[in-house]
């Protein structure tokens, strides 16, 4: 019988230390109690990560992931970077502002985007002056193709242009930030007593992140991840990179599909489509502890939160934390039915 070899936080730190690292987070973000909606939802103890809190133009998980991105392009010799995005994304604009940290240049395919109103987080990409590209309905059909145009005409004119869509190995780099929170999590776990942690967030590379730290060191803590987005299926995003983190990293364990709870019914119509219960569940959040989540992301993953402690999804004995990931400019978006909401 093989028996997996545990790591200790300066293990597992060490391992870390051995990549290039731009220090561009606020860290360590505050893990604080929920205590207004633990007892409003009168079941188990309600934590947050406030995700929301790393800086990096309103925040967000990608100011962690980029703390390790970013170096892993720029010093591969790429003079600008291509993004495509939907026109609210958060991705969109921390990319922008990660890339104005290392003063590249930044170019951003927006679908969905012409003739929308400059609000949230296209206003802000606009701000950090991201080359925009505002795409139609129709041409959002062949985002890629149009971006894979740009890139022919950058490199025509001498320029070593990244696509990020063309790269998916930084974006498994990029989890290593989640990787570093999950040490951090766990000595904030440590200094409040908690016990029986279970996280819940959003289904992404993030919380992956966060299990492979806790699996390399030997902590039980339980993860559930909630999907909102129909268009990309998980094993495609995140499961199919589990052995390269695990190679990065030297690590003795990786992440795997069982190591999650999915729950995959709360994405409504799909991404970018606000329901009724996440624009609830945005009121709830923010009336009780004043958290204020997105109404794609968060939201949704808020609105899971609480319909699973309805549920009883969790038990009555365990900590839950909300890992809040950011998406905060994206509530400008839909400020029409935020503001015109009824709950
Ligand atoms: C607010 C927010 N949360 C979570 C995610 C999921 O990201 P990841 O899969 O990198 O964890 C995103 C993606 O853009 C996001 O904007």
């Amino acid at each position: 019988m093989t028996t997996t070899q545990i790591l200790t936080s300066e293990q597992l730190q060490q391992k870390i230390d051995r990549l290039p690292r731009l220090k561009i987070a606020h860290l360590p973000t505050p893990l604080e109690q929920m205590p207004r909606l633990t007892e409003r939802l009168g079941g188990p103890s309600i934590w947050i990560k406030r995700e929301d809190m790393t800086g990096l133009a309103y925040g967000g998980n990608k100011a962690r992931h980029y703390e390790f991105e970013m170096p892993h392009v720029a010093d591969a010799g790429y003079d600008v970077m291509i993004n495509i995005m939907d026109y609210h994304s958060n991705n969109a604009r921390m990319t922008a502002a990660a890339a104005n940290k290392i003063g590249m240049r930044y170019i951003l395919v927006l679908r969905n985007a012409a003739n929308r109103q400059v609000q949230g987080n296209l206003l802000i990409d606009k701000i950090l002056g991201a080359e925009l590209h505002l795409l139609d309905e129709y041409q959002s059909g062949d985002a890629q193709g149009y971006a894979n145009r740009l890139k022919e005409q950058l490199e025509a004119e001498g320029h070593r242009p990244y696509l990020i869509q063309d790269h998916l190995f930084p974006r498994i780099v990029g989890m290593v930030g989640f990787v570093q929170a999950g040490i951090e999590i766990r000595q904030q776990i440590e200094e409040n007593n908690l016990k029986n942690v279970h996280i819940i967030g959003v289904a992404g590379r993030s919380l992956c992140g966060l299990i492979v730290a806790a699996k390399s060191m030997g902590l039980d803590w339980k993860f559930t991840g909630v999907t909102v987005n129909y268009d990309v299926p998980l094993p495609d995003y995140i499961f199919r990179h589990n052995r390269d983190i695990q190679e990065l990293l030297d690590l003795p364990v990786t992440f795997e599909e069982s190591d999650m709870r999915v729950l995959d019914q709360y994405v409504g119509e799909g991404y970018g489509l606000m329901t009724a219960e996440v624009a609830a569940a945005i009121h709830i959040a923010a009336q009780t502890d004043a958290i204020i989540c997105d109404p794609n992301y968060t939201g949704t993953a808020m609105a899971a939160l609480i319909d699973q402690v309805e549920q009883g999804g969790f038990s009555s004995d365990e900590t839950v934390i909300f890992l809040h990931t950011g998406g905060l400019p994206a509530v400008f978006t839909f400020a029409e039915q935020l503001a015109n909401f009824k709950g």
